[in-house]
């Protein structure tokens, strides 16, 4: 049998319509959450994702702002920058988009932004409260997003062993911290495999759940999956595609084709984490108007 797809893309949408009547209810008592994001640079893909969270912000009832800055900005302007944001109550969440010049260094900004505004939920503060199991923090979105579309389509992680393949700061690592807490969505038995790993079709043939966040095209194919698995994947690739309008298309880790046939759930790319990672930085906007301006 097919397993069963997990549509993002629609998930998304119920995120994001619970999120519009949070905005709402924060906007009845005066208070806009909003959302600025801060691009350096001229990178076509960053330019992409900032108009389509701008967007998104839009029609959720959020005011959001873009500052544009050129390639040649300094460290120290950028910085000056993220101050005066800190410093604006208007503010309620600050993204510097990623990645930045080379002579920028990502750290340092990132460890500038009040970890209050931190949407993204990079800061190391943020990175501390998700892995104590604090809630008051912010989760990074594309992982966050993972675990909600699990709970909205109905996995039950608890006791399952989960193998997240990848262990970036941005999904990998995230992933296992929130599938390993003790609440609901979680309560997973996690293992994270990279590069160095072994024998890495051992680890996911055992696995109830497998997110693949390798950034590799066929990191999992269908004999690495146990039948019943839950597959989750969150790589997106561009290969090139002479018969696609842009002449590229998106892939992503899994072997969709194979591992449909013996998996119970799958993620499908494009339309599947992609569009949960802005819902989740819109909850986490509107999270962070909450905390700033209590009722
Ligand atoms: N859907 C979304 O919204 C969204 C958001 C963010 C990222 N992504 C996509 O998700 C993918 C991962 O992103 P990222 O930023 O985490 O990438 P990254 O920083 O390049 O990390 C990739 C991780 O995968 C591991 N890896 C690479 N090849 C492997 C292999 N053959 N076997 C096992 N592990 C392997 C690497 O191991 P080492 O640490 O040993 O190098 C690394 O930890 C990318 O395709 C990215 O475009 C999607």
């Amino acid at each position: 049998m097919l397993a069963e797809l997990i549509d993002g893309a629609r998930i998304a949408r119920g995120v994001r319509e619970d999120v519009a009547r949070d905005v709402a209810a924060l906007r009845a008592r005066g208070v806009t959450p909003g959302l600025t994001v801060v691009l350096v640079g001229d990178d076509p893909a960053s330019a992409v994702y900032v108009r389509s969270k701008g967007k998104a912000c839009g029609e959720a009832g959020m005011a959001s702002e873009t500052i544009r800055l050129p390639a040649t900005t300094t460290q120290e302007e950028l910085l000056r920058h993220v101050d005066r944001l800190n410093a604006d109550p208007k503010v309620h969440g600050i993204l510097v988009q990623m990645p930045l010049p080379k002579h920028i260094d990502p750290d340092t900004v990132l460890r500038r932004l009040n970890p209050a505004k931190d949407v993204d939920g990079f800061h190391p503060i943020n990175v501390g409260k998700l892995l104590i199991g604090e809630k008051d923090g912010f989760a990074p979105c594309t992982p966050a997003g993972v675990q909600e579309m699990l709970v909205r389509s109905g996995v039950d992680t608890r006791g399952m062993e989960c193998v997240v393949i990848g262990r970036s700061n941005i999904v990998g690592k995230p992933m296992a911290a929130l599938l390993m807490q003790d609440r609901k969505g979680a309560n997973a038995t996690v293992t994270i495999c990279h590069r160095h790993t072994r024998d890495l079709a051992a680890h996911t043939r055992r696995a109830d759940l497998v997110v693949a966040a390798a950034g590799r095209p066929g990191v999992l194919t269908r004999d690495m999956v146990k039948p019943g698995a839950v597959v989750i994947d969150v790589g997106i690739t561009r290969v090139n595609d002479p018969t696609a309008k842009n002449g590229y298309r998106l892939v992503g880790d899994v072997d969709f084709a194979g591992v449909r046939q013996v998996a119970s759930h799958i993620t499908p790319v494009p339309g599947g984490v992609g569009p949960m990672t802005i819902a989740m930085l819109l909850r986490n906007t509107v999270k962070a108007a909450s905390a700033l301006e209590p009722a």
